[in-house]
């Protein structure tokens, strides 16, 4: 009997229930987070495996594909790929996908959230209300409006360009910095990031995790957009030097920051929490139920495309 195994690297924890369900009813799953021993567990199948189901924070080193090699495929739920080494997929001809574009909408959706949630200090109107000080001390100050603000976009992938249209309803004037220009679209390109930054009221992070982007915003780059600028990441916390970020918002040299994502998750740099210009959310960009179900969909027709011996739905160009 044809037995489908799927080697699981660990517990997939933003994946639904229904579809987490459909995985092990649909194939033999040798789950490394279930088991006593992973070690002994991947020795014991190590010739069977042919496939690794995981998540951009699970990710495939090299030394684990290395232990494998019947590896042909590994299939990812979520866009990013943090920890999957790419390269050494490649030299192995492994195949990869991941779930990109079923969750554009909603995390650009989360990026407009922050941009007004943060412009129009929202959560910190909610505690004013709570706290008793319309009462005490009468109505806040004014705030900011969004039209006509420069947006700079840090990576023009499918969220970013999902992410310039709407901001394109909103009014804002939108630029953004990529490796490459891309030629289809009307927003201003900014070869550097720093020259963007300058320029910029707001910054917008939403590239990939790689070596190339590690502490990309860095402090030079905070103290460009300076103290009327705003920070938002909805990309990962590795991407912005949190150091540099905390101490340019103590010394007021960074005016906002709005994030769903931090460097090291679940942990968020303390100093942040006193601040009242700041707006802190548990990594929830694509934590929608009708996303986070088409995730899963997308990644288990990926696996059932694998095992068909199919292209790959969405595989990742190598
Ligand atoms: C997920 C994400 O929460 O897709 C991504 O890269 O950050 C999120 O959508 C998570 O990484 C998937 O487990």
């Amino acid at each position: 009997m044809n037995m489908r195994e799927v080697l699981m690297m660990g517990k997939i924890s933003d994946m639904p229930k229904a579809e987490t369900d459909r995985l092990f009813e649909s194939y033999k799953v040798h789950a490394l987070h279930l088991c006593e021993d992973p070690d002994a567990l991947v020795e014991s199948i190590k010739d069977r495996v042919t496939v690794i189901a995981t998540n951009g924070v699970l990710g495939a080193s090299a030394e684990f594909m290395s232990n494998l090699p019947n590896l042909q495929a590994i299939v990812s739920f979520g866009a990013g790929m943090d920890n999957i080494d790419l390269a050494y997929a490649k030299t192995k001809c492994i195949q990869v996908s991941n779930t990109p574009g079923v969750l554009d909408d909603d995390v650009a959706n989360m990026a407009m959230a922050l941009l007004l949630g943060i412009s129009r200090k929202i959560v910190e109107a909610d505690r004013y209300v709570r706290r008793g000080d319309w009462v005490a001390k009468g109505k806040m100050g004014l705030q900011k409006g969004i039209r006509n603000k420069k947006v700079g976009i840090l990576g023009l992938g499918g969220i970013g360009r999902d992410l310039a249209k709407k901001l394109v309803a909103f009014g804002c004037d939108i630029a953004y910095h990529n490796r490459r220009v891309n030629p289809n679209v009307p927003y201003r390109y900014y070869p550097s990031l720093l020259d963007m930054s300058r320029d910029c009221d707001y910054l917008i992070v939403i590239c990939p995790a790689t070596a190339e982007t590690k502490n990309m915003v860095n402090r030079e780059v905070i103290d460009a957009l300076g103290p009327e600028g705003t920070l938002i990441n909805i990309a990962r916390g590795t991407i912005v030097d949190e150091e540099a970020l905390v101490s340019a918002l103590l010394d007021g040299r960074l005016g906002a920051f709005a994030s769903d994502v931090f460097a090291n998750e679940p942990h968020v740099p303390e100093a942040l929490f006193e601040m009242s210009n700041v707006i802190l959310i548990p990594h929830l960009g694509s934590a929608t139920e009708g996303t986070r179900k088409a995730m899963g969909e997308l990644m288990l027709r990926n696996l059932e495309r694998f095992f068909a011996k199919e292209p790959l739905e969405t595989p990742v160009a190598l």
